[in-house]
């Protein structure tokens, strides 16, 4: 019995614990209820008396160095949780912050806005829900007139006075309607349609239209002003203007910027004329101006309007503009070094 126990005095001097638990199961096994040091207390009584003073002082060894052995467990373990504080582990690698990033169409705006901003265009910004005067009638679209169907509509039901905006022109409308000449100024936002959504086309997309109206503001101004642009926007200052039709300037073009033919890319982007339709533009009619309480006998003035997605997804050579809204975060985070 003397050898046992020694063995066990033995075996808890080298006892090592790194959890609460295993601290437990050792303090249970030999100092619990049940534990070794009450059977060996309980011995006492059937150990011959010439034993019993040593058998005393073994059993009280072996009760002291297993206590003192808890103690000191419990002790090393607290001070090392301390250790980590309310931080954890000191001396983990730290974790990367995740940096959010700037939406395909808001870096495309704002680099148009900044090229315009550099020539002394300011932004101007208006409701998205209009009315009839400001998206059609005030530039120059009568009702009835069939102009009215080349941009499908979104009535609101119950107000056919009512609508959402077809293009940002509304904007200009209402600039002018503010402002007085010299007038200068970009206007960037949403604009709905209802057009069937596909790869190419979505019932909602953004817009930046420009306005110049000045003193003796002549065609020549706008070929330059969107020179400058193409030049800076694209790093491309070969374009060609189009004859077209829009009820709100005259004359009125198509712009279509020389985009070349050097890579496949090149050749798809252009289906392989090289050239790119980028936007619409025209000298204002006098009636818009007129509408808008400008002396059309004293001022000109040209306008010209484009689509953001459209330019951001030739950019990025996105091959569906659903992407844009989808806000799926492998698309989107894409973009964190773009522009
Ligand atoms: N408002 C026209 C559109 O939405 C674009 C445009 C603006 C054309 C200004 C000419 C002048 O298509």
């Amino acid at each position: 019995m003397l050898e046992e126990i020694k063995k066990h005095i033995a075996e808890v001097a080298t006892f090592t614990a790194t959890s609460k638990e295993e601290i437990e199961t050792f303090r249970i096994k030999y100092l619990g209820q049940k534990g070794l040091l009450k059977t060996f207390f309980a011995e006492f009584k059937n150990v011959p008396n010439e034993q019993k003073k040593e058998f005393g002082q073994v059993v009280n060894e072996l009760k002291t160095t297993a206590e003192a052995k808890v103690n000191s467990l419990k002790e090393a373990l607290e001070s090392s949780e301390e250790s980590k504080g309310i931080y954890g582990d000191l001396s983990r690698p730290g974790e990367v912050l995740e940096l959010g990033s700037s939406h395909p169409i808001t870096l495309v705006k704002n680099k148009i806005i900044e090229i315009f901003s550099r020539i002394g265009f300011n932004v101007s910004e208006g409701p998205e829900i209009e009315d009839d005067w400001h998206n059609f009638t005030a530039l120059n679209l009568p009702e009835y007139h069939p102009a009215r169907d080349m941009q499908d509509t979104f009535f609101i039901q119950t107000n056919p006075d009512v609508l959402l905006r077809t293009h940002t022109s509304s904007v200009q409308v209402r600039y002018m309607e503010n402002n007085k000449p010299p007038i200068r100024t970009i206007s960037p936002g949403r604009v709905y349609r209802n057009e069937a959504i596909s790869a190419r086309s979505h019932c909602f997309f953004h817009q930046v239209e420009g306005l110049y109206v000045d003193k003796g503001v002549s065609f020549a101004d706008l070929k330059q002003t969107l020179q400058y642009f193409t030049t800076e926007m694209f790093g491309k200052s070969k374009i060609r203007l189009r004859p077209s039709y829009f009820p709100f300037t005259e004359p009125s073009a198509e712009v279509d910027v020389y985009w070349g033919l050097e890579t496949e890319t090149d050749y798809k982007m252009t289906k392989g004329t090289g050239w790119l339709e980028i936007m619409g533009c025209g000298m204002v009619d006098p009636n818009v101006l007129e509408n808008c309480g400008i002396d059309s006998e004293v001022y000109s003035g040209f306008a010209f309007g484009m689509g953001i997605d459209r330019i951001a997804l030739l950019l990025n050579q996105i091959p569906d503009i659903r992407m844009f809204s989808e806000n799926d975060i492998r698309f989107l985070e894409q973009f964190k070094s773009s522009l």
